[in-house]
């Protein structure tokens, strides 16, 4: 076949068409088939699925780079080449007559042979191809050959930053094609919302009739129009969908319909006459085991996890997904950006050159692509926008693409951000500016464009985020910031945090225990490590902290507690007719009343005060928190599933009370105190080393940032992990004891001036440690605190601060007050590439405690915590979880403060105002032993 160096999509295809549910005959062919890889032996394997998860080849993850010499159209001799054969019987009632073979996707060319007879070939690996086979077909012993390349041309584009994985991955059928069927059709459910009336008419091949019961059409002409006087609109929050059936005397189809409108008005993006914002979310196709050969299950868990965590959006990046995802969409209430199977952003390696967008030979396969994509999912009300792709730089090419889309479906934007120009689109798109630029954007303040008529266009656009906030590993940090550009600005219309999930591939080492695979653990010669890790959700689908920061910072209903309770609606079309306001009043976190407001309905874009709860005195520290959560069960969330909360201190914690030093005090003994030199080795019957000054944290990736601004690279340059102390001066004194040291790493002559003052109350040791730098501080610090060793017996923490989960100083609002308790192993977040995680901040007090007792660190006011088996460095040392043995002690940060996490991994780095710079800082610290 030619596949191999065609500028072609393919041949002998069917034209593209809308994707649809009917109930005209069909096989399904997903099952075992009989398979070979290139000489191997004959096998057999399961479709859908790739072969490289299923023991033939292995996967391999790059991100922009190609694994094959850039030389377009062709690939490399070595191409791995799957067979796949098939036999299949037609049901006893099978109709005969036209027929129709689909493959829902084959990664990525194939030539297909029914009964020996050739089909055809075609490309494009996330959409859908179908061949006509009813003359081949057979009642019994059909024989389906497949023939699977991994390279072919179409490999230029197809570059998405995802595993290279191969095979026929999505669903195969043979679909019975009777006489009057309906080929395709075109839904057109428009919502006036000066009227409130709908609009319906379905464009088909061929005659047909539409039943829309709920809306008395009943055997009416499918063209219509039909204008019924009052519909109720879909919307992502409120998705209503009408069931309805298109059908001819061959055949009935099920529809299901959602009445909207989507336009540009006056610069900004409406739906249904109103402007709305993106709380989206970039989703990749991905199942641990199964690569992109997702499951029914694995899609609905995606849409209700979204849904759980406050997303209204998905862009579906890079590619059309399983169609199936996109009536999950309908039916849940998520707007969709679908883009095309369209990415060659390995061409920026060789500066563009010869990049397939600007090269007209390439221009049918474009083309294609997009038409498949606009074609099968046309009839999604989930669908706002088409994009033309991802990362493709820029070309004549474009200009076809976007005529195409524009003159086949008016009826929504286009988009494609790799044009910053932002001729051929209707929004205007980026991934990754960092907050300033976003400020300027949102102005209508941005630096002009190359030429004076694409500046007017592109600053009449609304503006999209349409990745920002790589959450990769430990973060994103900054997104409360982004949150509030896009509520203080109307032009910028939020945006879709890369990404949703890891692709992490599941393993198990030697003795079984599971981790996550990245790029270069299946020795890969070129790879792009754990780059392909930056998901919101782990990949078991395991919600990360930064998806829990993520639904706090875009909630669409915001809780605020001054004299009064003041809340307001973000949504813009629900009111809070299914939420309620709950509220509690917790003294160091122990509940002491509770109740529920009652809340008027709060309409969209409204904010109303209420009268905050009257609540009884308390004898320290309190806090009310007040929480929206479901008032009755949802498709997607169980009744008193939250939504948002609003917390506010109400009694202040007591100022801590004068030590009553002991007069004088016996050199190495501060009861209940012992030292060792300088060490403090007892805490009444505890041993313990330490505290002393600690600075270093494993990087994160996003300190890391190998493709932005690291702070991992300087720090390591000035060997902020290798600290060494040295003591200058100690001194036993009537209250207590004084040990002043420099803190400093070799090579260079910045160092840190440390001061610790021991005194004792009685029962509480009290530390007060004094910092002052020393030289010419030029980078920030990863974390300014203390590092104590205890035991390993010390296994339960529990704590008076914020969480339950980790939050740090820029990722801090999905973390509420309050008191809690978990294990120490618990305590840890299992990034799948190990970097700092697990800090617990704001603590007031924390007790950690194990059989053989343990101990009280009290803040003054507050400190932050980490806790863990493992030391700093060898959490810096591991590259996956299953790295980490524990020791035989249990390691504790005691930090004034840490550096804020940021995202710049891909995008900007930690904001001015969360960074730790060395300068001088003075904290106190009680401890206490704890009985056992
Ligand atoms: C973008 C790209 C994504 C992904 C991301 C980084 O440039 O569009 O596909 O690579 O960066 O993870």
């Amino acid at each position: 076949m030619s596949a191999l160096t065609s500028y072609e999509p393919g041949a002998g295809r069917r034209a593209p068409r809308a994707y649809a549910t009917s109930d005209a005959a069909h096989v399904d062919l997903n099952g075992t088939w009989q398979f070979r890889l290139d000489d191997g032996a004959d096998t057999s394997i399961e479709v859908p699925g790739h072969w490289q998860l299923q023991g033939h080849g292995a996967p391999a993850y790059t991100n922009v780079r190609y694994p094959f010499p850039v030389d377009p159209p062709h690939v490399p001799d070595e191409n791995p080449t799957g067979e796949y054969r098939h036999s299949f019987d037609l049901p006893a009632d099978w109709p005969g007559g036209a027929a129709v073979l689909r493959f829902l996707g084959v990664d990525s060319a194939f030539t297909v042979r029914l009964n020996d007879a050739e089909l055809g070939w075609s490309t494009g690996s996330r959409l859908p191809t179908e061949f006509d086979v009813g003359p081949l077909l057979r009642p019994t012993g059909n024989t389906l050959e497949v023939r699977v390349h991994q390279w072919s041309s179409a490999s230029y584009l197809e570059d998405q930053d995802q595993w290279w994985l191969s095979g026929i991955f999505r669903d195969v059928a043979v679909m019975a094609r009777p006489g009057d069927a309906i080929e395709d059709f075109f839904v057109h459910a428009d919502y006036d919302d000066a009227t409130g009336a709908g609009t319906l008419r379905v464009d088909t091949d061929v005659p047909a009739r539409l039943s829309v019961p709920e809306l008395g059409l009943v055997d009416v002409p499918a063209a219509g129009p039909h204008r019924i006087p009052v519909v109720e609109p879909w919307s992502a929050e409120e998705p209503r969908l009408y069931d309805a059936v298109l059908h001819t005397d061959g055949e009935r189809i099920a529809l299901r319909i959602g009445f909207r409108t989507v336009a540009i008005r006056d610069g900004l993006l409406t739906v249904n006459g109103r402007p709305i914002q993106f709380r989206g979310v970039n989703r990749h196709e991905w199942n641990p085991d199964r690569g992109r050969a997702v499951t029914a299950e694995d899609m609905l868990t995606d849409v209700r996890l979204m849904k759980q965590h406050n997303i209204n959006a998905v862009r579906t990046s890079h590619y059309p997904p399983h169609p199936d995802f996109l009536a999950l969409c309908d039916e849940y209430g998520l707007y969709v950006i679908c883009e095309s199977d369209f990415e060659t952003h390995g061409f920026t390696v060789v500066d563009w050159r010869r990049n397939p967008t600007d090269d007209p030979r390439w221009r049918p396969a474009l083309l294609d692509r997009l038409q498949r994509t606009v074609e099968r999912d046309k009839n999604h009300p989930s669908i706002v926008m088409w994009s033309l792709g991802n990362e493709a730089g820029t070309g004549q090419n474009l200009a076809a693409m976007s005529d195409w889309v524009h003159d086949r479906d008016p009826t929504r934007p286009v988009h494609y951000e790799g044009d910053h120009d932002s001729g051929h689109v209707d929004v205007y798109s980026r991934m990754y500016a960092a907050h300033a630029e976003v400020e300027a954007i949102a102005r209508y303040e941005e630096p002009t464009t190359s030429d004076p008529a694409l500046d007017a266009h592109r600053r009449g656009l609304p503006f999209i985020l349409q990745e920002y906030a790589h959450a990769m590993g430990n973060g994103p940090g900054g997104l409360l910031e982004y949150q509030q550009l896009f509520e203080t600005y109307p032009r910028c219309q939020g945006g879709f945090v890369w990404e949703w999930i890891d692709h992490g591939i599941r393993q198990r080492t030697a003795d079984g225990r599971e981790y996550f695979a990245y790029g270069g653990d299946f020795g890969e010669p070129l790879h792009d490590g754990n780059f392909v890790m930056d998901g919101l959700l782990f990949a078991d689908r395991t919600p990360s902290p930064g998806l829990l920061e993520y639904k706090a910072v875009i909630a669409p209903i915001r809780i605020d507690i001054d004299d009064e309770v003041v809340i307001t609606s973000r949504y813009d079309f629900a009111d809070t007719a299914h939420l309620r306001f709950v509220w509690t009043h917790e003294v160091e976190g122990v509940l002491v009343a509770d109740g529920e407001l009652d809340v008027p309905l709060v309409e969209p874009r409204e904010t109303i005060r209420l009268v905050r709860p009257q609540l009884g005195p308390a004898d320290a520290e309190s806090w009310l928190t007040v929480r929206a959560v479901l008032a009755r069960d949802t498709a997607w969330a169980p009744a008193e599933h939250e939504i948002a909360f609003g917390q506010r201190q109400v009694t202040p914690a007591p100022p801590p009370s004068a030590p009553a030093l002991p007069p004088s005090v016996p050199a190495g003994r501060l009861d209940p105190a012992l030292f060792d030199g300088t060490e403090l080795t007892r805490l009444g019957a505890l041993a313990l080393r330490g505290p002393r000054l600690d600075l270093w944290r494993a990087p994160t990736d996003n300190d890391t940032a190998v493709y932005g601004p690291s702070l991992a690279t300087p720090w390591r340059e000035l060997g902020l992990h290798r600290l060494t102390h040295r003591v200058i001066e100690q001194q036993w004194t009537d209250d207590g004891f004084v040990v002043r040291s420099r803190v400093a790493p070799a090579a260079t002559d910045v160092g840190l001036l440390t001061t610790y003052r021991w005194t004792a109350d009685g029962a509480a040791l009290v530390l007060t440690v004094e910092v002052e730098p020393d030289g010419e501080w030029t980078v920030p610090l990863p974390r300014l605190g203390l590092r104590m060793v205890l035991p390993a017996s010390v296994a339960d923490v529990e704590w008076f601060g914020a969480g339950p989960g980790e939050s740090y100083v820029d990722s801090a609002q999905a973390a509420r007050i309050g008191r809690f308790g978990r294990t120490v192993e618990d305590l840890q977040t299992p990034y799948a590439f190990p970097q700092e995680n697990g800090n617990r901040r704001l603590v007031r007090w924390a007790e950690l405690r194990g059989p053989d007792g343990g101990i009280r660190i009290e803040g003054d006011p507050t400190f932050e915590l980490t806790v863990r088996r493992w030391t700093t460095e060898d959490l810096d040392a591991a590259r996956h979880p299953t790295d980490l043995a524990p020791r035989d002690e249990v390691y504790v940060n005691i930090d004034l403060a840490q550096n804020g996490i940021g995202t710049a991994s891909c995008g900007p780095g930690v904001l001015p105002q969360y960074e730790l710079s060395a300068a001088a800082a003075t904290w106190t610290v009680r401890l206490r032993p704890l009985d056992a």
